[in-house]
């Protein structure tokens, strides 16, 4: 016979975190998954109360109280769990009550998490919808620039013909307008020349941006940085990284019209998933700013080009950033709010870059 498995070591052993609760709501058992959820150690959180376990605790502890009157096992779909030292996060928990050994009624929960299916789908659309705009910028660039070429040629052509001054001022403005143009279609298309793949110090670009917009802002805009120095070099074009990251710290300065704060953040993330596919080592870099927010109207469509918020704005800043980003396999995403606005950049540090 194989030595017998302890009960807790197949509770620990299990990806749901189990928590159970006695009659006056403290906690009794806690397995490694819960440990992990709550972000503290079983020794530290063993005969706490739920209340100093979940911020919310309140739903919870009146289904352990109808659980332990009931006798029935119930399921509550989609809860949220606010956790004081531990991000919230979104779960299914199932509650059944049992006897302990001295014949006393617990309640087991079961949390099984649901944030993560629902992040991952998110990025997922997220992927799929920078993809399509980036083909469709791409298409709709190359349609225009053709025409172009011919109106700025023939636009050229008129100018040598005539010598009226005044007449002239209209072909140059032709001329001055093509170029504005076509200057715009080729940020749009990217650099013509293939991407250049170099190890890359991120902190490096990133201070490049700081003293680029520094200069544009003036004194009023203070930009701190909190940078992880364990962070190792990735695989990037420079270029094409600098223009992206510049484009969306230029937006946050312009949200602040050069009043305020922005905060340029790096951190390394282990076994981190952008979409779907698993990275082991992922660099996240935030830009955080304390300005108004982004438009709520806007909020959902500030990565398609075209879409802006500012009289004299393109549009285009998000959706090229994020189209160079996505040739490195990296995703952006934003969250926002009066007084906070956050775009993360995810890029993958562990080799295969083809961008
Ligand atoms: N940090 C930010 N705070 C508030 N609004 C923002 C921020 N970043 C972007 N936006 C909004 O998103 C819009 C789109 O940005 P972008 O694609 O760079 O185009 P543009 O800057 O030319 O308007 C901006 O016009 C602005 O309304
Ligand atoms: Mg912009």
């Amino acid at each position: 016979m194989p030595p017998k498995i302890t009960a807790e070591r197949i509770l620990d052993s299990m990806a749901t975190a189990v928590l159970v609760f006695d009659a006056q709501s403290r906690l009794t058992t806690i397995n490694h998954a819960g440990e992990v959820i709550l972000n503290h150690s079983a020794r530290h959180v063993k005969g706490r109360s739920i209340h100093e376990l979940i911020v919310n605790a309140g739903e919870m502890n009146a289904q352990i109280a109808s659980t332990m009157s009931s006798g029935q096992t119930v399921t509550q779909r989609g809860c949220l769990l606010l956790l004081p030292d531990a991000p919230d996060l979104r779960v299914n928990c199932t509650f059944t009550p049992i006897t302990d050994a001295a014949g006393n009624l617990q309640v087991v929960i079961e949390l099984r998490r649901i944030d993560h299916h629902l992040r991952i789908e998110q990025e997922e659309g997220l992927i799929t919808q920078q993809q399509a705009t980036h083909e469709l910028l791409r298409g709709l660039a190359h349609e225009i620039k053709n025409p172009l070429g011919g109106l700025r040629g023939a636009a050229q052509l008129l100018e040598r013909e005539i010598s009226d001054a005044a007449l002239k001022e209209y072909t140059h403005i032709i001329i001055s307008e093509a170029d504005r143009l076509q200057s715009l279609l080729d940020r749009m298309l990217g650099p013509n020349n293939l991407p250049k793949i170099q190890p890359i110090n991120i902190h490096e670009v990133l201070e490049h941006v700081r003293e680029l917009v520094k200069v544009e802002a003036g004194t009023g805009l203070r930009i701190l940085h909190d940078y992880d120095p364990s962070l190792p070099d990735l695989l990037a074009d420079r270029d094409l990284l600098l223009q992206s990251i510049l484009n969306i710290v230029r937006n946050a300065a312009q949200a602040l019209e050069n009043e305020g704060q922005i905060i340029l953040r790096t951190r390394i993330r282990r076994n981190f998933n952008i979409g779907s596919r698993k990275h082991r080592l992922v660099a996240r870099i935030e830009v955080i700013d304390n300005g108004p927010g982004i438009d709520e109207g806007l909020r959902k469509q500030i990565f398609y080009p075209m879409i802006t918020g500012r009289s004299d704005g393109t549009g285009l800043g998000l959706s090229i950033a994020q189209a160079l980003i996505s040739r490195h396999q990296g995703l952006i995403e934003c969250h926002s709010k009066p007084g906070e606005t956050i775009f993360t950049i995810l890029l993958p540090l562990d080799g295969k870059h083809e961008p």
